[in-house]
């Protein structure tokens, strides 16, 4: 049983901070949500470490949109569906697309963002499955690092802004099927805490964490994703992580990411022979979508029966490569490797989630005042497989949205919701000797052997019975956050071992071996939901996927709904 909530309360022993929005999440969805709200709202932005540590940092090669003069935003939808394998949804991603280049304008005039330029234009480059330069980038390979930087540099003037630091997000409080609050656990005391509010955003990033190689940091562990499900939000398209092809190749954690950009200005993935594998593979060969690039890789591994391959960066000038991708070149070198004189040992990890909290064009989940941003969202843009760089842009478009959304339904009301009192959450709780370190590192390698790009009904089955073995982990109460991740953690790993179960096909970074083959019945999406006895799941037909259908406006109002869970 996946229980209702991770930890037992009253809300009203808590200590209770009320404000008109709370933000989960630092990164760029979450911080550009909390600059724009808190013009007008006070917010309250909560993060599970520090402001600076989220997955946006380390992003590397940029913000896609289509701001060259040889572009447009047609040009960016085809590229965007097309990598989506069928799975867009397309109203979102015109949405994308379309709205994408203002946002970053914006960016630069009100923001004070500063992308790299050339020739007084920004200077675009390529990625993988672009059919045009259109990516922007800041201080060569460091995007998300800046955009963080000057995001925080607006809002930490803004008086109407409490951020709380070292505050893990454990559950959201519901009832009556609206969002009231957060509960959240200081990290340092072990407090519990109530951050009450009409109306919260997730912006909690992705699980890369849920493997054992990945891209992402160790606070990437699906928090918002598990926590929105428990509180009755859907969930789709969970079975395609994405994996990225590059990431360098040594025992590290998080692994150091190879950024697309530098197959964009000419770098080559080659065998230990120095034979170029995407060469007849695709037309677009180094630059096609990541699913094919990672694909291929895979299977030049295993027939050679290595562990990696290389990145083959020698042909760019050694001068340009040093200016234009400085983090790379220094991580490498720091790690013994010259990439202007060597290529660079490179394997696939995990990266990426592409579905996430299914939410309508303007950021609502299908609970009333809950909106997702970002990598936890699934608006829909993504489909099967992420194309490049449009995840900044993702969570830039939508937050503006949701912003745009809660000044027409929060209104002036925002302050006249009070806090309710009388809801609490009783039951019964195991004490089980779980090793949650241990248990944490078990699940990443499980995934890693049998969720991992390439699956099969086999594999996924040793991955059900491995959890279901554990389950057990759910039903205690731990007051920590390390105990509360290794939880999220067995839950979203149980919703993608059965829709990757499902799907008998191969589809964008879901591939089974056993189904090699795209099948037309399944351009639908598998969506969960909570039901009484654990998890439940429909497919829903591509164009279908949101099904909120509720006047949001009208719940701002109204009694305290009786006790839930
Ligand atoms: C990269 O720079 O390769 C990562 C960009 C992304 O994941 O979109």
């Amino acid at each position: 049983m996946i229980p209702r909530y991770l930890i037992n309360f009253d809300l009203d022993d808590l200590p209770c901070f009320s404000c008109d929005l709370v933000v989960v999440g630092s990164g760029v969805a979450g911080l550009s949500t909390a600059l724009r709200a808190a013009r007008r709202y006070r917010v309250a932005l909560v993060t599970k470490t520090t402001l600076t540590a989220t997955a946006t940092k380390f992003a590397q090669g940029g913000i896609a949109s289509a701001l060259g003069a040889d572009d447009s935003p047609e040009l960016h939808f085809q590229d965007t569906v097309r990598a989506g394998k069928g799975l867009c949804e397309e109203e979102a991603v015109w949405i994308l697309v379309n709205e994408g280049p203002r946002r970053i304008t914006e960016l630069i005039e009100e923001v004070g963002a500063h992308f790299d330029m050339a020739d007084g234009h920004l200077d675009l480059t390529m990625e993988g499955g672009h059919s045009r330069r259109r990516v922007a980038h800041a201080q060569g390979d460091a995007t998300g690092s800046e955009l963080e930087a000057c995001l925080i540099r607006r809002l930490m003037y803004n008086k109407r802004l409490k951020v709380f630091e070292d505050y893990f997000a454990v559950d959201l409080v519901t009832a009556g099927g609206r969002c009231l609050g957060v509960l959240t656990l200081e990290r340092d005391t072990g407090t519990l805490n109530y951050l009450q509010a009409p109306a919260v955003v997730l912006a909690t990033g992705g699980m890369g964490q849920l493997y054992a190689v990945t891209t992402n940091p160790e606070i990437c562990t699906g928090d918002g994703l598990a926590m929105a499900l428990r509180a009755g939000a859907e969930v789709a398209d969970v079975e395609f992580l994405q994996f990225h092809p590059t990431a360098l190749h040594i025992p590290e954690n998080p692994r150091w990411l190879i950024s697309e950009a530098l197959r964009g200005e000419g770098a080559v993935l080659v065998d230990h022979r120095g034979r170029r594998i995407m060469r007849g593979v695709h037309p677009m060969e180094d630059l096609a979508p990541r699913d094919v690039v990672v694909n291929e890789m895979v299977r030049v591994m295993k027939e050679l029966d290595r562990d990696h391959l290389f990145l083959d960066a020698t042909a760019i000038p050694a001068e340009r490569l040093r200016a234009r991708f400085p983090s790379i070149y220094r991580h490498c070198l720091e790690a013994g490797l010259d990439i202007t004189q060597t290529p660079i040992p490179v394997s696939p990890a995990a990266h990426y989630m592409s579905g996430g909290v299914i939410t309508d064009l303007w950021g609502r989940t299908r609970v009333r005042g809950l909106y997702a941003c970002g990598e936890v969202a699934c608006t829909g843009v993504h489909g099967a497989n992420r194309l490049a760089s449009n995840s900044l842009l993702e969570g830039l478009v939508f937050s503006w949205r949701i912003v745009q959304d809660l000044e027409r339904n929060l209104g002036e009301a925002a302050g006249s919701v009070g806090a309710r009192t009388g809801i609490s959450y009783r039951k019964k709780r195991g004490h089980y000797p779980v090793d949650v370190n241990l248990l944490r590192r078990s699940l990443q390698q499980k995934m890693q052997d049998c969720v991992g790009f390439r699956r099969s009904r086999e594999g996924l089955v040793e991955a059900g019975e491995f959890l279901k073995k554990n389950r057990r982990v759910l039903e205690v109460a731990y007051m920590a956050p390390p105990g509360c991740e290794v939880q999220n953690m067995a839950i979203l790993a149980e919703m993608m071992v059965k829709a990757a179960l499902l799907r008998e096909e191969s589809r964008g970074c879901h591939f089974r071996v056993d189904f090699p083959g795209e099948a037309e019945f399944w351009r639908r999406h598998i969506v969960f939901r909570l039901a009484e006895n654990g998890l439940s799941w429909e497919l829903r037909p591509v164009g279908k996927m949101t099904d909120t259908g509720y006047d949001w406006s009208e719940e701002l109002s109204g009694e305290s709904p009786a006790e839930e869970g």
